[in-house]
C-alpha cells in the first residue's frame, strides 16, 4: 500500500501488524514504539488489555477475545487542530469494516463513537505526541469494538451492544480486522473535504437534541453541525450557538 496520503500521511505508508495475546494497553504500547522512532503504519492488536484506556481518563474493559482492540501509529503532516481528521478516518474505516463483514452500518456519535440502534458499539481514543512548538510528531489512534456480547461489562448492558447481537450471528474478529485495514488505507488517502463530508454525513449527533457533559457543567441543546476543526456546534434554548471542543454527548432524542 503506497498511495499519497490525502489526510497528511507520509507517502508509502504500509501497515505492520503485531497481534498480542495480552498487553496493558495497545495505545500505550504504540505510543512507546512511536517515542522509540517506529515508522507510521505500526498496528498493534490485543486479545486482552489489562489497563485499556478510554476517553476522558476512563478505563476500557472487555473479556479476553470478545473485542477487536487495536491501535494504529500515524505520523501525519498535520497541525494539531487537524488531528480530528485522523480519528475520523479511523472511525469511518471501522464503520465500513462492520458494514462489509457484519452486514449493518453503524452510525457515528460525536466525537467518534460507533453506534448501532442507539447503543455504543465501539469507541475511539487518539493520543498525540507533540513537539515543543506544537508540531505533531505522531498520533496513536486506538479502537475498541464489541465483537461479541461478552465484551460488554454488566453495568453497560443497557447502553452498549455488540456486532454479533446486531448481526444475529457470530462475527470473526480477524475478518473484521482485515476489512478495517483495507478501509483505513482508503480513508487515510481521502482528500480532507471529502473525508470531513463523509464524517459529517454519518454523524447521528447532527440534528439530535443532546446533553453535553463538560468539565464546566452539562449543557443541553440541538447539535446543529460540526466546524472545520471537528468541534460540535450546539444551539441552546437561548438561541446561542456554543462551540464544544471536548466532552461527552448523550443523544436525548432526534429533532
Ligand atoms: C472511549 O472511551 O470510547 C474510547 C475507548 C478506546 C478503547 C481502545 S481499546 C484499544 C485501544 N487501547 C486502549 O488502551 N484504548 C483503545
Amino acid at each position: 500500500m503506497s498511495k499519497r496520503g490525502g489526510s497528511g500521511s507520509e507517502p508509502g505508508r504500509s501497515f505492520r501488524v503485531v497481534w498480542l495475546a495480552e498487553v496493558d494497553s495497545t495505545n500505550r504500547y504504540v505510543l512507546d514504539a512511536a517515542h522509540s522512532g517506529e515508522r507510521e503504519g505500526l498496528v498493534v492488536v490485543a486479545d486482552h488489555q489489562s489497563a485499556g484506556r478510554g476517553r476522558l481518563g476512563r478505563t476500557w474493559e472487555a473479556a479476553s477475545g470478545s473485542s477487536l482492540l487495536l491501535s494504529v501509529l500515524l505520523r501525519p503532516r498535520r497541525a494539531v487542530d487537524e488531528l480530528h481528521l485522523c480519528t475520523a478516518a479511523v472511525a469511518l474505516a471501522m464503520a465500513d469494516a462492520v458494514r462489509d463483514v457484519a452486514g449493518f452500518t453503524p452510525a457515528l456519535k460525536w466525537p467518534n463513537d460507533l453506534l448501532a440502534g442507539g447503543h455504543k458499539l465501539a469507541g475511539v481514543l487518539a493520543e498525540a505526541d507533540l513537539g515543543a512548538s506544537g508540531v505533531v510528531r505522531s498520533v496513536v489512534v486506538g479502537v475498541g469494538i464489541n465483537v461479541s456480547e461478552q465484551a460488554i461489562p454488566p453495568e453497560l448492558t443497557s447502553t452498549a451492544t455488540a456486532c454479533n447481537v446486531v448481526a444475529g450471528r457470530s462475527i470473526d474478529r480477524r475478518s473484521l480486522f482485515d476489512a478495517f485495514l483495507l478501509r483505513l488505507d482508503e480513508h487515510l488517502d481521502t482528500a480532507d473535504p471529502v473525508l470531513l463530508a463523509d464524517y459529517r454525513a454519518r454523524l447521528a449527533t447532527i440534528g439530535a437534541r443532546v446533553r453535553v457533559e463538560r468539565s464546566a457543567g452539562p449543557l443541553e441543546g440541538v447539535a446543529v453541525d460540526i466546524d472545520e476543526l471537528g468541534a460540535l456546534l450546539l444551539e441552546t434554548e437561548t438561541g446561542d450557538t456554543v462551540t464544544i471542543s471536548a466532552g461527552d454527548v448523550v443523544h436525548l432524542r432526534p429533532v
